[in-house]
């Protein structure tokens, strides 16, 4: 297939175009190199760099390239960050979706794959969470991924477009040749892998007052490969019907277990620092995945945290200072 990946430079944009090209798609990244790497954008694909701030930009990638879907990745994704600015993220998130879904329409282009997130569930009746759980997000970027999932429904009803929407728990590891590379870091996982190569003295524990077993954040680590797998899947899948899918392990490990895990790994210790709470974190999330699996037989690789952090760590012993 034609596939236009925005984002593709990104962290799990980039992992995307590798499988795709790997499985004979001819795919077309776009990307503004805000946050992406140009040189995580995988061999074999075409690239344009272009804003989807800018709607000539994405207007001539698609009238150019003719996509038959769109893997849409490019956007903002932090938590925190949301928090304190959130014109950011209902600008980037909702605003520039818009330009993109009107190019497609306007071109045409009748499928999408979206990113969105567990964030969608700050306050879930029942754990793991389900794709039944109500909504209620748990930060402006959190809403602004709501909002777009909304949205697709609609132009599916009024335009025919279909579309799937995959919520991600935490996206981590990596492949042999893409991994995480943000600048600042604020992921948990880099962060934890920093400290044992030496970049930073300690990592900060962002509350250990939760109720949770150990008082610190759960989160359903999922590795970066799987939730491809299940991208690629979901648009098999899609002549058949929309999508909606939470993407996890189904297993939550707190932020203590985490760096544990890593400290096996990386055989440094990784001093802690206790640190207030982040606001917009919920305690716990952990997904439950079973109808992605009983409905298109997704079936993740890499269930066990230790896995994913040994991927990661490989990756960034290799690349100590990013791209
Ligand atoms: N954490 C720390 N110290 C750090 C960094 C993180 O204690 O230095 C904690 C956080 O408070 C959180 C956990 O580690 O409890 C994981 O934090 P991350 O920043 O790695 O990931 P988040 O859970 O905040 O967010 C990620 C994605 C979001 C997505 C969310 C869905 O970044 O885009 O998962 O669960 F919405």
């Amino acid at each position: 297939m034609k596939i236009l990946v925005t984002g593709g430079a990104g962290y799990i944009g980039s992992v995307a175009t590798e499988v795709l090209v790997e499985q004979g798609h001819d795919v077309l990244v776009f990307d503004n190199l805000q946050l992406g790497h140009r040189e995580a954008v995988a061999e074999g694909a075409a690239f344009v760099q272009g804003d989807l701030a800018n709607p000539a930009d994405i207007e001539s990638a698609i009238a150019g390239f003719k996509p038959e879907a769109v893997m849409h990745f490019a956007a903002n994704s932090l938590v925190g960050e949301s928090m304190t600015d959130p014109f950011k993220y209902l600008n980037d998130n909702v605003v520039n979706a818009l330009n993109l879904l009107r190019a497609m329409d306007d071109h045409d282009v009748g499928k999408i794959i979206f990113s969105s997130t567990a964030n969608l569930f700050a306050d879930p009746e029942k754990m793991p969470i389900d794709e039944g759980e109500r909504i209620v997000p748990g930060s402006p970027y959190g809403e602004s991924k709501g909002i777009i999932e909304r949205f697709l429904h609609w132009l599916s009803v009024t335009k025919g477009l279909r579309f799937a929407c995959l919520r991600y728990f935490n996206a981590a590891g990596a492949t042999e040749v893409h991994g995480e590379d943000h600048n600042p870091e604020l992921h948990l996982i880099p962060i934890v892998l920093q400290v044992a190569l030496g970049q930073r003295e300690s990592v900060s524990i962002f509350g250990d007052d939760y109720p949770t077993p150990d008082g610190t954040c759960v989160r359903d680590y999922i590795h970066v490969r799987d939730l491809i797998d299940a991208h690629v899947l979901a648009l098999k899948s899609l002549d058949e019907g929309n999508r909606t899918y939470n993407l996890g392990n189904g297993k939550g490990f707190s932020v203590l277990e985490v760096i544990e895990a890593a400290r096996k790994i990386t055989g440094h210790e990784i001093p802690v620092v206790m640190a207030p709470r982040r606001p917009g974190d919920p305690a716990t999330l952990v997904a439950s995945s079973e109808r992605i699996r009983e409905e298109l037989g997704w079936d993740p690789k890499y269930a066990e945290i230790e896995q994913i952090i040994e991927t990661a760590w490989a990756w960034h012993s290799k690349h100590p200072k990013g791209y």
